[in-house]
């Protein structure tokens, strides 16, 4: 990893690793042989040279997920394949106003997505601050899972899990199971929290300990929002400003309702068909003990994030997502009961065709999408290199601006973002970040000309 004036260039090696998770031997796959891969640190303005070389049995790829760079050539481009041996030089170039924040990268290979960053492929990014926080410490936490078999294999996924989207058995904090973290009272530390998990939504509660928000996946609010609990669809990332005080707190995963099929079944669906269900999961404690550290200076009003309303807009659009009977490919052999059902996974009635132009837009303009899902289970929205400001959830007009490039839209509602499509002309994807669900089709095209 070596970093000049305004270049960061770096060799990343997908690969088969042995590693140690929760005290046993695993077999995983990671990037340069570490859980998560190396944290990435850039500041607007830079460029970042990715050699990427490939040395899995499968053909993967590389994706700066948030990040606002081109999609095209060796950008961040979804349609690059690298097989099994070969390497690819990627160079990412960041805009001079690129939003700061938490990002992350993972392989986007599509049909081996959900495989590959279950299988511990996956890092986070930090695009730096141009007007700094004053904290006393700041922790980057990538959370993930996983599910080993008895000889520390990665198990099995069943047909019935890929439809639901799989949910590892085993939570890891920066690839660690419920580590242990200390801190002095009176600090205030910056958390930030990627949610790498395939298809795992995270309800982050930390009782006991002030919380406040500082950033949802991107840019920075205007003024840090006090909160009880978040909730993080995969792919979604928060920065939380954490004042501690003398004690021990758990941060917790509550278990989300994310729906499931048997409403669309008409409950004749056997075996494990609904999500979400389950315990809460003890992510890590932090305990706070020792000579109060002195308080740091409060934080100043953030630059405050952009709003589209009021912007002229060239087109209106309504994306449909959907699971329907039919259509798909026949989910034959192995798993259990209802395996054998037909779903497809689309995207106005279309699976993924990597050929084809969904959507063409024009670029510099403002579009308003209308994420609309008219299926039972819920689908966290994605959309590369141009992030959606929500403007209508369900009902509900949101009055301040709020930026995601992930979005979860609820079973059977919709959701309303705007889009400037500006500064990179170019194809990419928008998709389920249920990588079980962009595998299996739902996921389609936007060109920006
Ligand atoms: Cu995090 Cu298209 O993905
Ligand atoms: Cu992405
Ligand atoms: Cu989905």
């Amino acid at each position: 990893l070596a970093s000049r004036e305004g270049v960061l260039e770096l060799d990343l090696t997908a690969a088969q690793t042995r590693i140690q998770v929760g005290g046993r031997q695993a077999s995983v796959k990671a990037f340069n042989g570490s859980l998560p891969g190396p944290t990435l640190r850039v500041a607007p303005g830079d460029t970042v040279r990715v050699a990427m070389t490939n040395r899995l049995e499968a053909p993967t790829n590389l994706h700066v997920h948030g990040m606002h760079v081109s999609p095209e050539g060796n950008g961040d481009n979804p349609f690059v394949s690298i097989a099994p041996g070969g390497s690819f030089n990627y160079e990412f170039a960041l805009p001079a106003d690129h939003p700061p924040g938490t990002y992350w990268y993972h392989p986007h290979r599509h049909g081996h997505v959900a495989d590959q960053v279950a299988a511990g492929l996956y890092g986070a990014i930090i695009v730096e601050d141009t007007e700094p926080v004053p904290v006393t410490r700041e922790r980057v936490m990538v959370v993930s899972d996983l599910t080993l078999d008895a000889s520390g294999n990665l198990a099995e996924v069943s047909q019935m899990q890929q439809m639901m989207g799989r949910e590892g058995e085993v939570v890891l904090v920066n690839g660690a199971v419920r580590p242990q973290l200390n801190a002095a009272p009176g600090e205030r530390e910056r958390w930030r929290i990627v949610n790498a998990c395939p298809s795992r939504y995270l309800r982050l509660r930390l009782e006991g300990q002030q919380v406040r928000v500082l950033s949802r996946d991107l840019g920075r609010l205007p003024t840090p929002e006090d909160i009880t609990e978040v909730v993080l669809a995969p792919g979604n990332r928060i920065e939380m400003l954490v004042e501690t005080t003398e004690g021990s707190s758990t941060l917790v995963a509550a278990p989300v309702d994310r729906g499931g099929m048997d409403a669309m079944m008409g409950g004749t669906m056997m075996g494990d068909n609904e999500t979400g269900s389950g315990e809460p999961v003890e992510l890590l404690t932090l305990t706070v003990s020792g000579a109060p550290v002195q308080k740091p200076p409060p934080v100043p009003e953030g630059p405050g994030l952009r709003d589209l309303r009021g912007e002229p807009i060239t087109a209106r659009r309504t994306l449909d997502f959907a699971m329907g009977m039919g259509g798909g490919a026949m989910m034959g052999s192995g798993g259990g009961e209802g395996d054998t059902t037909m779903m497809a996974f689309t995207i106005n009635g279309q699976e993924f065709g990597p050929d084809r132009v969904d959507t063409p837009v024009a670029a510099g303009t403002v579009e308003e999408w209308t994420l609309k899902n008219s299926s039972p289970m819920d689908h966290p929205i994605h959309l590369h290199v141009w992030p959606m400001q929500i403007v209508q959830d369900g009902n509900r007009d949101l009055s301040e601006p709020r930026w995601q490039d992930v979005v979860n839209v609820p079973a059977r509602s919709q959701v309303k973002v705007l889009i400037a499509f500006e500064d990179f002309p170019g194809k990419t994807v928008y998709h389920c970040h249920i990588l079980d669900h962009e595998d299996q089709g739902m996921m389609g095209t936007v060109e920006a000309r």
